[in-house]
C-alpha cells in the first residue's frame, strides 16, 4: 500500500527545518513509546545525525513495560539514551535538562577549552503527530492550556521554549515522514498518528485484530470472551456477535466492529500494549523473547 503522507505545509516546515536544525546544540525525539520504529522520523533524524540526541519513550503508561525496557537497552546500545515518560503526569524539566547536560559534556569540554562559560543548552524537540510533543512542550515551559488537541498537525510553526535556567527548546511542526510501509502506516492509524479518514475502520480494525492474535493473543480473548486461535475474520465476527455489533437483519456491521476494537486498543480497554519489538537476537533476548 506504501502510504504517501506529507501535506505541503509539512514540506514546508521541513525547508525551514533545515535552517533551524543550525541553532541548536542537540536534538530530543519523541517517539510513542506503543510504536517506537513507526513513530520515528528518520527525515529528521537523518537531518539532524551530527547532533547528539535524546529520546523520549511517551505515552510509556499505554504501552508494555517490559517491551519499553527492552527498546531502551535498543537504544543504549546504539548509544542514544532513552526515557520513558508520561508526558501527561511528570514534571519532566530537571530530569530532560540533565540527560541533555550529560549527553552535551563534550560540547561543554570543547566550549570550556575555548575559554566559553557558557553553560546554555540549545535543543529541537520534535516527534510525528499526536507523539505528545505538544503535552510535554507545555509541561516542560510550565504553562497549562496552551494549545494541545486530538487532531494530528496542531503545532504548525517553531518557537523557542525555556524550560529551565539552562535548557532552550526550540518546538518544531509535528512532521511525518515522506513514505510509509504497509505496517508504519497501519500502526500510526491505530495510535491515531493518521487521520482516521485516511484508512477505512473495517480494514483498520481487522488489521488490528490480527495483530492482536500475533502479539496479545490473551487480550482478545480477555477482552471480548472470543478464541484468538480462531482466523482473523471469524475473530472479528464473534467480537461483533458478542458486543451487539450488527445491522438491521442481524448481519455483522464490520465498519462498527472494527471502531470498537480501535476505541478499545486506544483507550487501554485490551491492556498496556506495544506493537512493536526491536529487532535482532540483542532486542529479542532483552525483551525476554524468542528473536
Ligand atoms: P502532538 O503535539 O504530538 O500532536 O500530541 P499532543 O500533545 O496533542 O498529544 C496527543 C494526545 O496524546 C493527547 O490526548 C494527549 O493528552 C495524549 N498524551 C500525550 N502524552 C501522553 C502520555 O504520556 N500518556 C497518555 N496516556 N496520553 C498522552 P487527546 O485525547 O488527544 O487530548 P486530551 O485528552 O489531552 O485533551
Amino acid at each position: 500500500m506504501a502510504t504517501s503522507w506529507f501535506p505541503g505545509h509539512m514540506n514546508k516546515a521541513m525547508n525551514a527545518l533545515k535552517e533551524e536544525v543550525k541553532k541548536v546544540d542537540l536534538t530530543c525525539e519523541v517517539l510513542d513509546a506503543r510504536i517506537p520504529r513507526s513513530s520515528a522520523n528518520r527525515l529528521l533524524e537523518d537531518l539532524t545525525r551530527e547532533k547528539p540526541r535524546l529520546v523520549l519513550l511517551n505515552k510509556k503508561d499505554m504501552a508494555d513495560p517490559q517491551l519499553t525496557q527492552a527498546w531502551v537497552q535498543a537504544f543504549k546500545a546504539r548509544g542514544i539514551e532513552a526515557l520513558p515518560v508520561n508526558a501527561r503526569e511528570e514534571e519532566l524539566a530537571s530530569r530532560i535538562t540533565a540527560m541533555a547536560r550529560s549527553a552535551l559534556k563534550k560540547e561543554f569540554a570543547r566550549r570550556k577549552a575555548r575559554g566559553l562559560a557558557n553553560q546554555e543548552m540549545r535543543m529541537l524537540v520534535f516527534g510525528i503527530p499526536n507523539s505528545g510533543k505538544s503535552t510535554l512542550i507545555n509541561k516542560l515551559a510550565g504553562r497549562r492550556g496552551a494549545q494541545v488537541g486530538n487532531k494530528p498537525g496542531v503545532t504548525q510553526s517553531f518557537q523557542w521554549i525555556k524550560a529551565s535556567d539552562s535548557l532552550l527548546i526550540l518546538d518544531s511542526p509535528g512532521i511525518m515522514m515522506k513514505r510509509l510501509n504497509d505496517e508504519e502506516a497501519l500502526h500510526l492509524a491505530y495510535t491515531g498518528a493518521i487521520r482516521d479518514e485516511v484508512l477505512e475502520a473495517q480494514e483498520l480494525g481487522f488489521q488490528l485484530i490480527k495483530d492482536l492474535q500475533a502479539y496479545k493473543p490473551q487480550a482478545l480473548a480477555d477482552r471480548y470472551g472470543v478464541d484468538p486461535e480462531a482466523e482473523t475474520l471469524v475473530v472479528m465476527e464473534a467480537i461483533a456477535r458478542k458486543q451487539g455489533a450488527l445491522l438491521r437483519g442481524g448481519e455483522i456491521d464490520y465498519d462498527r466492529t472494527g471502531k470498537l476494537v480501535l476505541d478499545d486498543f486506544r483507550k487501554l480497554k485490551l491492556g498496556r500494549i506495544t506493537l512493536e519489538r526491536p529487532r535482532g537476537k540483542k532486542g529479542a533476548k532483552n525483551a525476554g523473547l524468542d528473536a
